[in-house]
């Protein structure tokens, strides 16, 4: 049972997933992942943060009976909708009938719409104050962070941050709640993965979101999934800026498809050709394998991609194709990007990507080149002009 009084009546209540294979259905989750919700014990009101997936409601249940006993909880904020928080409500609102749920105007349309629930909704709006008795909690909406409903929820004496997906990682809590008791390492790369795969889209609202956070103590950063941030906030924080605002590292992804091997021929080549001009982070992704989830979180770390794709039915190869549209989903801005295709006897890859590419808010190379066939000493010809143009740009 997870359950940490992390400071003076606040309660981690959250649990681990370790079975689900793929969060959204859609991103692998290898090392688990953990839905957290908190309690928060006034000397008046018992008040819950968020809920957990519905899968592991019943031992949520057991987590909040452990702290309250027969008390009754009675205030459930909901800072987010999505199902994996706000999955228990219906069980939360069955054991305690006379709880008030706190949201905003959107949150409440949700719940009807999920869950059928419209006795004691409460509506607040943004920078609204809830006493508990010895403890306040303001409501700060933070919109599109990661859906329309989104807010965070502070207690300003304690200085703790209920921040919603906002500073969130995938990894379920392997005995450490606290950052100070866990390796922080992995889970700041499984921050990086967690930014790309679900809130990269949303950057320009987070970025929003920092501003209003800005001059706000905080001690403690809550977020619904990876550990609590309380040594390591600065770096959360400032990893979530530079992500917001694009800021990369040294470093070039080269993501491929190849049928036969002769993209990847080419792609072998580039590799060596960068490594000689220093670049030591050279990240290559064979996309009709590779896990599309790390691909995202490399590209949204550093600063080079490659992109290289054989023509297929005349057009872009279907996994290199589902890279670039994620890509264009998540508006994938200040990185250098070069791209080249290869071909039988039509060269619609690279046509196909310049098409897509040059709609993007990137540095575009445009010294691409179609390869025919097999290698030759005109192609390494063309891609030696692509690498000095692309080299330059990544300066
Ligand atoms: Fe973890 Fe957007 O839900």
């Amino acid at each position: 049972m997870n359950i940490y009084e992390f400071a003076q009546g606040i309660f981690y209540i959250g649990v681990n997933d370790r079975t689900t294979e793929k969060f959204e259905s859609l991103w692998s989750l290898p090392n688990g992942v953990s839905y957290n919700s908190y309690l928060v014990k006034g000397d008046n009101k018992i008040a819950l943060i968020d809920t957990v997936h519905a899968s592991l409601s019943l031992k949520y249940l057991d987590n909040i009976k452990s702290i309250i006993g027969d008390s009754t909880v009675d205030y459930l904020i909901i800072n987010h909708m999505e199902p994996d928080h706000s999955g228990a409500i219906s069980l939360i609102k069955s054991i305690y009938p006379g709880i008030k749920i706190i949201g905003n105007t959107k949150t409440a349309g949700m719940i009807e719409g999920y869950y059928g629930i419209t006795e004691n909704v409460v509506s607040i709006n943004d920078g609204d104050e809830l006493d508990l008795g010895g403890k306040k909690l303001k409501f700060i909406f933070t919109p599109m962070v990661h859906w329309p409903e989104t807010m965070m929820t502070i207690e300003q004496q304690a200085g703790v941050l209920f921040s919603g997906d906002a500073f969130g990682c995938y990894g379920a809590l392997n005995g450490g709640i606290v950052d100070q008791e866990l390796d922080v390492d992995t889970y700041i790369d499984e921050a990086y993965r967690y930014y790309s795969n679900i809130v990269a889209k949303y950057g320009i609202f987070v970025a929003k979101a920092l501003q209003k956070l800005e001059g706000i103590k905080l001690n403690y950063i809550c977020a619904t999934h990876g550990p609590i941030w309380h040594e390591q906030v600065r770096r959360i924080v400032d990893t979530y800026t530079r992500l917001c605002h694009w800021e990369s590292e040294e470093g070039v992804v080269i993501a491929y498809g190849s049928m036969y091997g002769n993209t990847q021929e080419m792609v072998e080549r580039i590799a060596r050709q960068l490594a000689l001009q220093g670049i030591k982070q050279i990240k290559i992704y064979n996309l009709s394998k590779a896990d599309l989830s790390y691909v995202l979180s490399d590209i949204c770390r550093y600063k080079g991609l490659v992109i290289a794709s054989p023509t297929y039915s005349m057009g872009i190869f279907p996994p290199v194709a589902a890279l670039v549209e994620a890509l264009k989903t998540r508006e994938i801005k200040e990185r250098v990007v070069a791209y080249f295709g290869s071909y039988t006897w039509a060269p619609m890859a690279t046509k196909k990507l310049a098409e897509i590419l040059q709609g993007m808010k990137v540095t575009l190379i445009g010294d691409s080149f179609d390869l025919k066939q097999s290698m030759g000493a005109k192609d390494e010809e063309a891609c030696d002009a692509m690498l000095k143009a692309f080299i330059n740009e990544l300066g």
